[in-house]
């Protein structure tokens, strides 16, 4: 693979947007296709692409299986809490996605999901166990986090007191909101309460699950729906584009530690100081395109103990 900075990518990543003969394709996220067919309409098919969007904006430019990686992690973290928490998901081999066209099997293989289609919670239910980002930014200003008054002296990569619920709207834009606001979009307190317990226990387990691998879990979102009356999963769970994992060896206080995810790009989109962070976006050369898969390969086989495809097929 090319390696200098100006050089163009030689790999090709899947971009999304295929029409299926029969399907009608009817959203289009920033990372996922969604597809639906009449003859199931309690389905969909839901195509994790190999876009990447950074600020918000979709790059022009692929990372080759990222969208294997996410749906590897994914699955793996469902298949790890399957006996107690259920999920929306149906199965993830395209020949048992009723009237799939075979010809789409190979450009589907790792990154397609057929799915229930839930009544979507609209609360993304976030959790953090360490201070970063956004939280960190708020408790610098305020003390506090989203409702919970935290200790003073508190620095960036701190471990908190405990596991806190930062929950947001489900939305174009995600905004903050407070547990009654979480308690009247999801409906009553009582499911509120079932909703933060589930989240909390999975995020608990897999947190020492990935600490017992050398990698902390610092936060994540989760987002629940309901399918046949009973809370599922949806979407995807605990991959690096919806958490932020920490190499454990890595964590100075003080200093946010490098992530398994886009950091790369968007450090090369800091240095990019002509960039308003409106599209277009600037082109991302080859070589932090060819580090980022790099770096999606590696937090997946850490977590997983293997890759949904060899590291140097790209
Ligand atoms: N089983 C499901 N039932 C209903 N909606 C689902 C289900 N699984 C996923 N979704 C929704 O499908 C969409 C997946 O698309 P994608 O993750 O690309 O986009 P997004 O959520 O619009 O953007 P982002 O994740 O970057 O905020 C999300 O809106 C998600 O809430
Ligand atoms: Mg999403």
């Amino acid at each position: 693979m090319a390696s200098s900075p100006t050089s163009q990518t030689t790999c090709q990543g899947y971009p999304g947007g295929l029409e299926i003969p029969g399907w009608e394709f009817f959203y289009q996220g920033k990372v996922r296709d969604l597809y639906r067919h009449p003859a199931y309409p309690d389905h969909m098919l839901m195509v994790a692409t190999d876009r990447l969007s950074a600020f918000d904006v979709v790059m022009n430019e692929t990372v080759p299986d990222r969208g294997r990686v996410l749906t590897h992690i994914t699955e793996y973290w469902l298949q790890e809490f399957s006996s107690w928490m259920p999920a929306a998901r149906v199965t993830c081999e395209p020949e048992e996605i009723p009237n799939l066209p075979t010809d789409f099997y190979q450009v589907f293989r790792g990154r397609c999901t057929w799915t229930r289609v839930a009544d979507r919670v609209n609360v993304e239910v976030v959790l953090r166990a360490y201070l970063a980002g956004s939280g960190f930014r708020e408790y610098q200003a305020t003390g506090r986090l989203w409702e919970h008054e935290l200790p003073a002296g508190l620095q960036n990569s701190s471990k908190l007191p405990a596991v806190l619920h930062t929950p947001t709207t489900k939305a174009e834009k995600d905004e903050p909101i407070s547990w009654a606001e979480a308690v009247e979009l999801i409906g009553n307190e009582e499911e509120a309460k079932k909703i933060h317990a589930l989240a909390l226990r999975i995020f608990e387990e897999a947190q020492a699950k990935a600490e017992a691998k050398g990698v902390i879990l610092a936060d994540t979102k989760f987002e629940f729906g309901r399918v046949d009356g009973e809370l599922v999963l949806i979407d995807e769970v605990m991959t690096p584009d919806s958490s932020r994992y920490w190499p454990a060896d890595q964590i100075v206080p003080g200093q946010e530690p490098p992530s398994f995810d886009k950091e790369i790009v968007r450090s090369y989109l800091r240095s990019c100081e002509d960039w308003n962070r409106q599209p277009p976006p600037p082109a991302i050369p080859a070589e932090v395109i060819s580090k980022t898969r790099a770096q999606y390969l590696d937090i997946c086989e850490i977590l997983t103990g293997s890759t949904p495809v060899p590291r140097d097929e790209s």
